[in-house]
C-alpha cells in the first residue's frame, strides 16, 4: 500500500508546482512520476518537498550537461543544495563495469552517502547505469531519475535497471526504485529526429499493442509527436507509463512471469540487433520485431489480419521498417532467438496478441512456425 504521507506530499507538490503525476505502488518503496514542462528549473523545490537532503551528485553526458546543466544547478543552488557533476561519454558501449567503477570513485570523492542523492540526467544509458550505481553504492543511496529521451521517458524511467557485460547486453541488473522521476517534456526539444523515432517505436509497442489504447488515433498523432508537441508527447508518455506500471506493480521482479509480457515484439528485435551487431537503432529493429510478432499471432490464428495491417501502417507512419533487410536469413535469427531469456527448459516462449491490449505468453511456438513468419517478413 502507498504510504499516506507520500500521497499527501505528492498532491501538495503537484498543486504548488503545477505538475501532473502518478504514483507507482511498491509499498514502502512507492514513488511518484511528475509530468510537466520546464521542471528542470523546479528541481530544487521538488527535492525540498520530498525531503531530499545533503550533497547531490549528477550523473550525465558532457553534451547534456552543456544543454541542461545551468538550469539544474541554478535550481538546486537556490534551494540550498551543493551539487557536483560526473559525466561519461555517450554510447551503449559505456554502459559497462568500467564506467561503473569510475562512477563509484566519483561517489567516494564527492563524499556521497545515504543522506545524499544521485541524479540520473540522460537517456536510457545514463538511467540504467546510475540506477545500478545508486542501488549498490553503500548498498543503496537515494536516487532521482530525470530521463531526457523519449524512449527513456516512455519506458526506462521505471522498473529496474541493467548494465552490459561482454557475455551479453543488459546481463547485470537490479530492481531498485528511485525516490522520484521527473518527466520534463521541454528537454525533448533538442532530441535528434532518430531518437524521437526510437521513442515512437516503444510508444506504439506499449500504448497501442500492450495497452490497446489510441489504436486508431496513434497513426495520425505520430506527426505531432515528431514535431515534439509537448501536450501530445505527455499524453503518450503517460499512457505508456501506465501500461508498464500496471505490469510491474503486479510482478516487480518478473518471478510471476507476468513481466515477460513487456517483451512483446522484442524477441525478433533482440535477435535482429545481435545479428546486425547492434549497428541499427533499437527502434528500427523494433518496427520489424513488432510486425513479426503480430504476423505470427495472425498466422497462429489469434490476431485478425486487419489488426496486423493497422499496426504495419502505424509503424510505417513512424518512418520505421516492417520487413527484414535483404541480407538477413531466418536461420540466423532463430539461432539468437534460442538464447532469448524467455526460453524455459529448451522451449521457446513467445509473446503473442489476441487483440491490441490482450497479450499472452505462448509456449507452443515451433521453429517451423517462427521461420514461416520470418520468411513472410523478407
Ligand atoms: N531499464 C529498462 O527498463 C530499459 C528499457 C528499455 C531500454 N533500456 C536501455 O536504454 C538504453 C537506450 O536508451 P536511449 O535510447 O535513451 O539511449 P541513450 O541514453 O544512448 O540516448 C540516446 C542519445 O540521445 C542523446 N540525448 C539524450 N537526451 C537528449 C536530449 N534531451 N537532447 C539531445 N540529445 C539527447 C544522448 O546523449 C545519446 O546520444 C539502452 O541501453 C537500453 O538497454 C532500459
Amino acid at each position: 500500500m502507498i504510504n499516506k504521507d507520500l500521497i499527501s506530499i505528492v498532491e501538495e507538490t503537484s498543486k504548488r508546482l503545477n505538475l501532473n503525476y502518478q504514483i507507482l505502488n511498491f509499498g514502502e518503496r512507492s514513488y511518484p512520476l511528475y509530468y510537466g514542462e520546464e521542471i528542470l528549473s523546479q528541481i530544487g523545490e521538488l527535492f525540498q518537498h520530498h525531503d531530499i537532503m545533503g550533497r547531490i551528485l549528477i550523473v550525465s553526458h558532457p553534451q547534456l550537461r552543456n544543454l541542461f546543466g545551468e538550469r539544474v544547478e541554478k535550481s538546486l543552488a537556490q534551494a540550498g543544495y551543493v551539487s557536483e557533476w560526473v559525466v561519461f561519454p555517450i554510447g551503449e558501449q559505456y554502459k559497462n563495469m568500467t564506467t561503473l567503477s569510475q562512477l563509484y570513485e566519483s561517489c567516494v570523492k564527492a563524499r556521497i552517502n545515504k543522506s545524499s542523492a544521485i541524479i540520473a540526467l540522460g537517456g536510457g544509458v545514463v538511467q540504467d547505469i546510475t540506477n545500478y550505481l545508486s542501488a549498490t553504492y553503500m548498498r543503496g543511496v537515494p536516487f532521482v531519475q530525470i530521463p531526457t529521451t523519449l524512449l527513456s521517458q516512455a519506458d526506462v524511467g521505471m522498473g529496474g535497471c541493467a548494465i552490459d557485460h561482454p557475455a551479453g547486453k543488459s546481463l547485470i541488473g537490479q530492481f531498485y526504485q528511485p525516490r522520484l522521476v521527473v518527466m520534463d517534456s521541454s528537454v525533448l526539444n533538442t532530441l535528434p529526429e532518430t531518437e524521437v523515432t526510437n521513442g515512437i517505436a516503444e510508444i506504439i509497442n506499449k500504448v497501442m499493442c500492450l495497452g490497446g489504447a489510441k489504436t486508431e488515433e496513434i497513426e495520425k498523432d505520430i506527426h505531432k509527436i515528431k514535431l515534439v508537441d509537448w501536450q501530445t508527447l505527455r499524453e503518450y508518455i503517460k499512457l505508456s507509463n501506465i501500461v508498464k506500471k500496471n505490469i510491474i506493480e503486479e510482478d516487480e521482479t518478473g518471478l510471476k512471469g507476468l513481466r515477460f509480457i513487456l517483451d512483446w515484439g522484442h524477441t525478433i528485435t533482440y535477435a535482429l540487433e545481435r545479428v546486425l551487431d547492434y549497428s541499427v537503432s533499437h527502434g528500427w529493429a523494433l518496427g520489424i520485431g513488432m510486425h513479426g510478432a503480430a504476423m505470427l499471432s495472425y498466422q497462429l490464428g489469434y490476431l485478425g489480419k486487419n489488426k496486423v495491417n493497422l499496426l504495419e501502417k502505424t509503424i510505417e507512419s513512424a518512418g520505421l521498417p516492417t520487413k527484414l533487410p535483404a541480407n538477413i536469413q531466418a536461420d540466423e535469427l532463430i539461432k539468437y532467438i534460442n538464447f532469448d531469456q524467455k526460453v524455459k527448459d529448451g522451449k521457446k516462449r513467445f509473446i503473442l496478441l489476441r487483440d491490441f491490449g490482450d497479450a499472452f505468453i505462448s509456449e507452443y511456438v515451433s521453429d517451423k512456425q517462427i521461420i514461416n513468419c520470418l520468411n513472410f517478413l523478407i
